[in-house]
């Protein structure tokens, strides 16, 4: 059977294709490539209509219901970047960033600086931004199973701007030499809470590693586990995101600076969107989804 394949950008042809039935999508985007060697399998995506949702590329020409001279639809995601190095790069930058203006550098505080005393909740809260970062990078090598193999390289910049910018932001103003540090109770009770979010965000990210086969891009209904810190499954869809947002919030206490709950804000709002759109795909994709969890604030969100 021909399927004629269309660009989303005006409608214009750009190929037929002859095809067997049972072919996937994924193998429709390998003869794309061979006609089109710019457009590489990862940088397409199919379509039923200009500007209906990426179909599955796992699925068969006939499981989608396309017959002999059917249209698809197929959307340039323009050059793409491997998802592993996105997450490095953006995950390095916070992390070099912040020990850099932690070592008060001249250029950001002048000479005297570096020799003038620093408080201890400084060098608590570089321990635990520093951290937090070197965590995100050696989960990102060793312990996430990505269902995508790339990303626009768009994403690249956008993520790394509000990453860097932000880690350089809350940087200058915690270990500024005009810093003021809460009282030392307040940091230590901010620390032990942040501490018990980061062992929390890594047990779910442990969770989820599990529920995916190696090599698959399975999508289970996550669950706890006998970690007690997965419980909060059992109230929210993400509670990594949940974890994550404690951290940042605890974080903010412990140093009492306004950067940091700036970037604490920030977080929660793009991850509860992120939240949202994932606990309505869960309920959309599971008919035996939990009842009564919500997405990123137990009982609340
Ligand atoms: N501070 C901030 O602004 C901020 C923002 C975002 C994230 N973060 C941090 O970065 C971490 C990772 O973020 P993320 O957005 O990638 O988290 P995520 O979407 O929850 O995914 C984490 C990993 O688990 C996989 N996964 C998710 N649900 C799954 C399921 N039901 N079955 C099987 N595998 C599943 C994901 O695979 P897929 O590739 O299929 O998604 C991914 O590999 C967060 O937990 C948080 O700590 C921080």
């Amino acid at each position: 059977m021909e399927i004629g394949i269309l660009s989303t950008v005006g409608g214009k042809q750009l190929a037929t294709l002859t095809v067997d039935p049972n072919s996937t999508l994924k193998e429709l985007k390998t003869q794309i490539h061979r006609l089109k060697s710019h457009l590489n399998p990862d940088r397409q995506e199919f379509r039923l209509e200009p500007r209906s949702k990426g179909l599955d590329e796992n699925k068969s020409v006939q499981a989608l219901g396309l017959k002999d001279q059917s249209k698809l639809y197929l959307k340039d995601l323009g050059p793409q970047v491997a998802y592993k190095t996105v997450f490095l790069v953006e995950y390095a930058g916070p992390l070099f960033v912040y020990a850099w203006i932690y070592q008060r550098p001249w250029l950001f505080y002048g000479d005297e600086a570096a020799s003038q005393p620093v408080s201890q909740v400084v060098h608590i809260a570089a321990f635990c931004w520093i951290s937090h970062y070197a965590k995100r990078i050696l989960e990102t090598l060793f312990v996430h199973r990505f269902s995508h193999a790339t990303m626009p390289v768009r994403n690249l910049f956008r993520n790394c701007s509000y990453y860097w910018l932000f880690a350089a932001y809350v940087a200058y103003h915690v270990n500024h030499p005009l810093y003021t540090a809460p009282c030392q109770l307040q940091s230590y009770i901010a620390l032990g809470c942040w501490t018990l979010c980061e062992l929390g965000n890594f047990s779910i990210h442990w969770a989820l590693r599990n529920l995916r086969p190696p090599g698959s891009k399975e999508r289970r209904v996550p669950r706890s586990t006998k970690d007690p810190l997965t419980l909060l499954f059992n109230l929210v869809s993400c509670p990594n995101y949940t974890y994550e947002v404690g951290g940042w919030i605890a974080f903010t206490i412990m140093t009492q600076c306004l950067p940091a709950g700036l970037f604490t804000l920030a977080g929660f709002y793009q991850m509860a969107v992120w939240a949202l759109g994932k606990h309505r795909a869960y309920k959309k994709d599971f008919k035996d989804y939990p009842r009564g969890r919500k997405a990123i604030i137990p009982f609340v969100l």
